[in-house]
């Protein structure tokens, strides 16, 4: 029961490209709970999308190991690969590079499940309705396309769609920091809702150490391809241990509850 979800160790990725090495990775270990968040935070280039993409199988590490719920992730291939695949969804920064955006809502959302095999055709609307509902949206909204709706209804259906599948794990790569601070908030709280609800674990990736505070369990903060610190976010956050740590912390914009003089 107490074993993780997830566990990443050892992970190590470079990128070789016309005489440039990027060692992008090195020897990088998360391990995320049953039903919580890991916060993966870090300066840019740390290497934290090329984590989020290992764990998904975008990316092929170098070296390393994945456990995820007893099953050894990188020795996966074909059909097996395929079924814990659905276990496993991603959201990105930019709905509207994920999504056609020419598609409707509806077809957007009736990929995941077609290509899952999950529901026959004639049960497809219903489906799409409900995914609709369980992110705040309007089930009406399944027939606009894309690119007509708005930022913050992109990211929830984008959201629909990853939650189409019934995954244990939702991996979120920056996938509110387009999004103005109002909106970048409903969505936090829908993650949550979700999250109590249905009992979803999530890696959240962000540079912004404000808004992974207000939504992870733990945190992993990674530079320069390592993690550089983990722990309980109060103890991250009230006490960090490492440079990155502190500077992170040190950035985040302290709430001004009242002034002091
Ligand atoms: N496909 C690739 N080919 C070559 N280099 C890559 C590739 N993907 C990532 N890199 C390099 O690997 C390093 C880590 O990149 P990564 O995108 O994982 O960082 P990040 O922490 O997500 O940064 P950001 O906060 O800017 O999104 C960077 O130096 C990047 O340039
Ligand atoms: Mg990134």
């Amino acid at each position: 029961m107490n074993a993780p979800l997830l566990a990443a160790s050892g992970i190590s990725k470079t990128f070789a490209g016309k005489g440039r090495r990027v060692a992008a990775l090195d020897k990088a270990s998360i391990s995320v709970a049953r039903g919580q968040t890991l916060g993966l935070v870090g300066p840019s280039g740390s290497g934290k999308s090329t984590l989020a993409r290992i764990l998904m199988r975008l990316v092929e590490p170098d070296a390393g190991r994945i456990d995820f719920d007893g099953t050894d992730l990188l020795a996966l291939s074909g059909e097996a690969l395929r079924t814990t695949r659905k276990r496993i969804q991603m959201v990105f920064q930019d709905p509207l590079a994920a999504f056609n955006p020419r598609a409707t809502v509806a077809g957007a959302l009736a990929d995941p499940l077609r290509v899952h095999g999950l529901l026959g055709r004639r049960q497809r609307p219903a489906a799409i309705a409900a995914l609709l509902e369980r992110v705040g949206l309007d089930p009406g909204l399944a027939s606009r396309a894309i690119h007509e709706i708005s930022g913050g209804q992109r990211q929830r259906v984008a959201i629909a769609r990853a939650l189409a599948t019934r995954p244990d794990l939702i991996v979120l790569d920056e996938a509110v920091s387009a999004l103005d601070v109002s909106v970048r908030g409903r969505i936090l709280e829908l993650l949550v809702e979700l999250q109590r609800k249905e009992g979803i674990a999530y890696v959240f990736v962000s540079h912004d150490l404000a808004v992974v505070r207000a939504i992870a369990h733990s945190i992993a903060i990674m530079d320069a391809g390592t993690i550089v610190e983990r722990g309980p976010t109060p103890d991250v956050v009230a006490n960090p241990q490492s440079a990155t740590g502190r500077a992170l912390v040190a950035a985040v914009p302290r709430l001004v509850v009242g002034k002091s003089d």
